[in-house]
């Protein structure tokens, strides 16, 4: 495995990689990696025989009140885990390298990233999408491998690589859990004891609200069963949850599926997304 940080070594490695005739597989990470990242790593594994890793914690994406000062950076274990996994090259740039003087490109991606967290978070997917679409210019992999976790995120990747013309196939991989249903994240380190216990009743909040619509209620329904649930966990404070059309991820307020429920939540400090596909 090989650790590099500039983009002309990605770039040489890769077509090294490349003329050996093999196929690229792409997971982007802002580092801290967990069991869910290692899971993206498995499933490129599986199907690309040359897997990158990028690990970039992209300043643009975060607001002025958010945590990329605190985000947690754990460079050296993260590299022992791609080793573990199997990646055959980490990128890991740094900002000066991403975004040297004179950038001047954001890339918007309009409708999608609209509503649930691109209301909460203004501008959050701008950076996003901006950085997403420089990291697929300089590793060019066959195929990058998204988090069903971030719902929305994902939606968005595949936008800007359909209307980018980008010939990347983009893969959503499941989303990996503790056994009590809390969501795997990076964030997660930030819960007290107390946060820590009171955590999957988001998760329990998200199966309520799908049984109700997997027995004929509509998206309304389905999203107010949800936060009767979560009102059994008071540290929780909701920005939303929802239940969205899982293409278009406007509302679905009515019955039938497949849809979607999505939550975003604080519990104390820390902030928590989910979502549950009912199909
Ligand atoms: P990060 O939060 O590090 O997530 C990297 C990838 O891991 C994303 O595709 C995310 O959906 C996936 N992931 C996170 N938790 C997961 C879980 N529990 N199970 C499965 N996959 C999980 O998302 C980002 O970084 C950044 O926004 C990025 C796309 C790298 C752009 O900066």
């Amino acid at each position: 495995m090989q650790l590099v940080h500039t983009i002309v070594e990605t770039r040489d490695t890769i077509a090294a990689a490349r003329s050996r005739g093999l196929s690229v597989g792409f997971v982007p990470t802002m580092g801290a990696l967990h069991a869910g990242h290692v899971s993206l790593v498995e499933a490129a594994r599986a199907r690309d025989g040359f897997v990158v890793v990028s690990i970039f914690v992209n300043p643009t994406q975060f607001g002025p009140q958010e945590d990329l000062a605190q985000y947690p950076r754990t460079l050296e274990a993260d590299v022992e885990r791609c080793e573990a996994a199997g990646v055959d090259l980490i990128l890991a740039p740094s900002v000066q390298e991403m975004y040297p003087e004179g950038f001047a490109t954001t890339v918007h991606v309009a409708g999608v990233m609209e509503g649930l967290e691109g209301e909460f978070r203004p501008g959050h997917f701008d950076g996003v999408a901006t950085v997403v679409a420089k990291l697929l210019g300089i590793v060019q992999p066959d195929r990058a491998y998204s988090g069903l976790k971030d719902y929305q995120q994902l939606a968005v990747v595949r936008r800007l690589a359909v209307d980018l013309n980008l010939p990347v196939e983009v893969v959503g991989c499941p989303t990996l859990r503790e056994p009590d249903g809390l969501a795997l994240s990076s964030r997660n380190r930030y819960l007290s004891a107390e946060e820590r216990a009171q955590a999957p009743a988001l998760y329990r909040a998200l199966q309520a609200g799908a049984e109700a619509l997997r027995g004929g209620g509509s998206g309304q329904e389905a999203a107010a069963r949800a936060k009767e649930s979560l009102a059994s966990a008071p540290r929780f404070r909701v920005q939303y949850l929802e239940t969205v059309d899982p293409e278009t991820l406007a509302p679905h307020p009515q019955a039938g599926l497949p849809a979607v429920l999505v939550a975003a939540a604080h519990l104390g400090e820390t902030r928590l997304i989910d979502n549950l596909i009912v199909e």
